[in-house]
């Protein structure tokens, strides 16, 4: 039996990647933090669906859980064919008021924990006529961002090491794909803090049920970037052309704190 293993599913765009997945009858392995989510999203996509969900609880931050999820799967003998590393989140405010350990928190988790699942299992991906690999950005990634520098730094990163093990990897079995969604409307802003800008915001989000829908698409269709939706897709755009002092200014205004 084979199955797809999704981190941060959750809540957000990972439930929303996990239930397009389940509608295409693929069973699932989920890990997050929230044991009881997580129970009852399998539980709920198993019947719903007819596939088979498990899922482990376990904080993707600390830097030796890609061992335990290793472990995990070795224990049960899951068979992993795709893998999405979904699990992310933003620390919005300047880096001088900032405590140092949030922002590793976050790097640890949106960089390192990318980097070590897609290492960890790739030796298992390549045992399968055709894997895919799954990691989310940002359109974050494409400019600098004021109050959320270290976030999209942290982005910029996964779009490039997703393009380059694309390019790796580009006469194997495994396809890789990044996808970067714009603002959504899932429990982003409340963990960056951002509830100021929740209006702002919420003018130009688009649902996790789109953005998960088009993200799997893309990865099914080889695409090696992704980017949900006109606005996005067209931002992204103006970033190849746009002086990089204008598309900062822009950002500034658009996330200033105050
Ligand atoms: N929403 C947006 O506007 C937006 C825009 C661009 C990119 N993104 C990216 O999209 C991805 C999904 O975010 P979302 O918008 O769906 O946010 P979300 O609703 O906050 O969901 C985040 C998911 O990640 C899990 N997670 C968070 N910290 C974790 C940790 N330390 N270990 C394991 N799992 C963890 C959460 O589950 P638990 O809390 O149960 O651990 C949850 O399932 C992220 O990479 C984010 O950066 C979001």
């Amino acid at each position: 039996m084979k199955f797809v293993l999704i981190t941060g599913a959750s809540g957000g765009i990972g439930l929303s990647i996990a239930r397009e997945l389940a509608k295409r009858k693929n069973n699932l392995l989920l890990v997050a933090r929230s044991t009881d989510k997580l129970q009852r999203i399998c539980r709920d996509l198993e019947e719903e669906y007819g596939i088979k969900a498990e899922y482990l609880s376990e904080d993707l931050s600390n830097p030796l859980a890609t061992q335990t999820v290793l472990e995990w799967l070795r224990t049960n003998a899951y068979s992993v064919d795709t893998l999405v590393n979904n699990a992310g989140y933003g620390v919005w405010g300047r880096v001088d008021s900032t405590p140092a350990d949030q922002l590793n928190n976050m790097m640890q988790l949106n960089m390192n924990a990318v980097v070590n699942m897609c290492h960890a299992l790739l030796p298992e991906l390549k045992k399968h006529p055709k894997a895919y690999i799954m990691n989310v950005a940002s359109t974050a990634a494409y400019q600098a961002v004021p109050t959320l520098a270290t976030y999209a730094a942290s982005k910029a990163f996964v779009v490039l090491f997703t393009r380059g093990l694309r390019r790796e990897l580009k006469d194997t079995n495994i396809s890789v794909t990044c996808v970067s969604p714009g603002a959504t409307s899932t429990n982003f802003i409340d963990r960056a803090g951002m509830e100021a800008m929740r209006e702002r915001a919420e003018k130009f989000s688009m649902t996790p049920e789109s953005v998960g829908a088009i993200a799997v698409n893309g990865m099914l269709n080889g695409k090696a970037e992704v980017l949900p939706g006109f606005t996005n897709w067209f931002s992204v755009q103006l970033t190849y052309f746009v002086p990089k002092f204008i598309t900062e200014k822009i950002a500034e205004g658009l996330y200033k704190t105050k």
